[in-house]
């Protein structure tokens, strides 16, 4: 479906688009969602291009107000069509981009492959460490702690495919660890020297 050329127009455009984003939704947040979302399409049997170029570009409009799934969504389609993207192709990516960021979205395999991949690389341990507390840390002490286990374990029952399933659970344990720790360190007033 994509051409090496249309490829590297996808890429050059998300690195541009991504430079003026909050420090947690950068490129690197994008690369290990693309990474996580070719590996789910090839294990549920997702269209690859479709959940690569999804994954690739889903959170553009993420410094813009309101709904960036659907504003990114609605940009993404402008671009796609023009460096002339075949446009059923386009319509599924759009589709995909602008369910990412709702709650339980179920619909087509690419749809909820990219929703896993994003909420991956929160939610693994990895992601719990360098992503979800940091970005919740400026609240008080211990409702920072207490949120972010609060909203790991509420994304934790929502993976939809049984990769997301599979690897956001094999980490639980540790991530639970984790918190827990956490918790301990932030009564004894030791917490920001941990994380
Ligand atoms: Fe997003
Ligand atoms: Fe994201």
């Amino acid at each position: 479906m994509l051409s090496a050329k249309q490829r590297r127009e996808i890429v050059e455009f998300a690195e541009k688009r991504y430079k003026s984003n909050d420090p947690v939704h950068t490129m690197k947040h994008i690369r290990r969602v693309v990474r996580f979302a070719v590996k789910l399409a090839r294990m549920e049997h997702g269209d690859r291009d479709v959940c690569w170029t999804a994954a690739m570009l889903h959170d553009i409009a993420k410094d813009e107000k309101g709904d960036h799934g659907a504003r990114g969504a609605k940009q993404a389609r402008k671009f796609l069509i023009g460096i002339g993207v075949d446009k059923d192709a386009v319509e599924r990516i759009r589709e995909v981009m602008y369910y990412h960021n709702k709650g339980f979205v179920g619909g087509s395999i690419e749809r909820q492959i990219v929703w896993d991949a994003d909420k991956l690389d929160a939610f693994t341990l990895s992601g719990v460490k360098n992503r979800l507390v940091p970005s919740i840390r400026m609240r008080a002490l211990k409702n920072t702690i207490k949120d972010a286990r609060r909203q790991y374990l509420l994304y934790l029952g929502r993976f939809h495919t049984k990769t997301g399933k599979r690897l956001s659970k094999k980490e639980s344990a540790a991530v639970n660890r984790y918190f827990t720790r956490l918790e301990k360190q932030a009564e004894r007033g030791t917490y920001y020297k941990v994380i």
